[in-house]
């Protein structure tokens, strides 16, 4: 593996709010999504799956509670999922690659849609569309988008939902620069931080170095990457 990408275990990882999920599954799919010569429905494939084995590891910290059930042979008390019901929070329009690979592993899950687009120029995000349920306050939100780069659409994000309320808010990545790490912690320090791995750095156009380009542009076939 290229040295510029944190491995398993590097210090990077080990502090509280930063969780690096290496399993090999992960870092496998994850290597063809960087791939320049992966097509639009692999992509759209690996996100999906990515997501849904990353969001094993985000859910890790659910309650559960003992009930009484009766198995074909004897009665038992067996865990069940109790506690706060899950929101997943989609930052469009990336965060929808990830988003219904969540799904398949929580169903039952309330969604957000937070609209983000970065101005290439300042690389501050614009907001435009906000959609969430009125008890996100309730609710263990989980919000997704591939890419952490600047890390200015993460936060701008989290806020929106704070501002509706939420208060149990963990954050879901594919891939981060450590400045957008940093700079989303500053921001919001009390937010867990989940990625597959962090890398380089960002180039001068704000891009994630070595990255996989344009998350959005690469899952819905808008633009031939270079
Ligand atoms: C991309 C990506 C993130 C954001 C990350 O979205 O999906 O939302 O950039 O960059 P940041 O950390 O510097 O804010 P983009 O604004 O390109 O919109 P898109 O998903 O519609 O393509
Ligand atoms: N947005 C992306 O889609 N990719 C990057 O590398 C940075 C921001």
């Amino acid at each position: 593996m290229d040295n510029s990408v944190a491995a398993a275990g590097e210090p990077a990882a080990q502090s509280g709010f930063l969780h690096l999920v290496d399993h090999p599954l992960i870092q496998h799919k994850l290597t063809k999504l960087r791939d320049i010569s992966t097509s639009t429905m692999k992509f759209r494939q690996l996100m999906r799956e990515i997501g849904f084995l990353m969001a094993y590891e985000a859910t890790r910290d659910q309650k559960l509670e003992m009930r009484r059930i009766q198995t074909p042979i004897c009665e038992m008390d067996a865990p069940v999922l109790t506690g706060k019901k899950m929101c997943f929070v989609s930052v469009l329009r990336a965060g929808e690659g990830l988003l219904y690979g969540l799904l398949e592993l929580v169903p039952s899950a309330r969604v957000a849609h937070v609209g983000l687009k970065r101005n290439p120029e300042t690389l501050q995000a614009d907001e435009y569309y906000f959609n969430a349920p009125q008890d996100m306050a309730e609710r263990c939100c989980i919000v997704v988008d591939p890419m952490l780069a600047t890390g200015g659409s993460a936060a701008d994000a989290v806020t929106a939902i704070k501002q509706r309320g939420a208060r149990s808010i963990k954050m879901l990545a594919v891939l981060a620069a450590p400045e957008g790490i940093e700079a989303f912690h500053k921001e919001h320090p009390d937010v867990d931080i989940f990625v597959a791995a962090i890398d380089e750095k960002l180039n001068e156009h704000g891009y994630i170095v070595p990255g996989l380009g344009d998350a959005g542009d690469r899952l819905f076939g808008t633009k031939v990457e270079h």
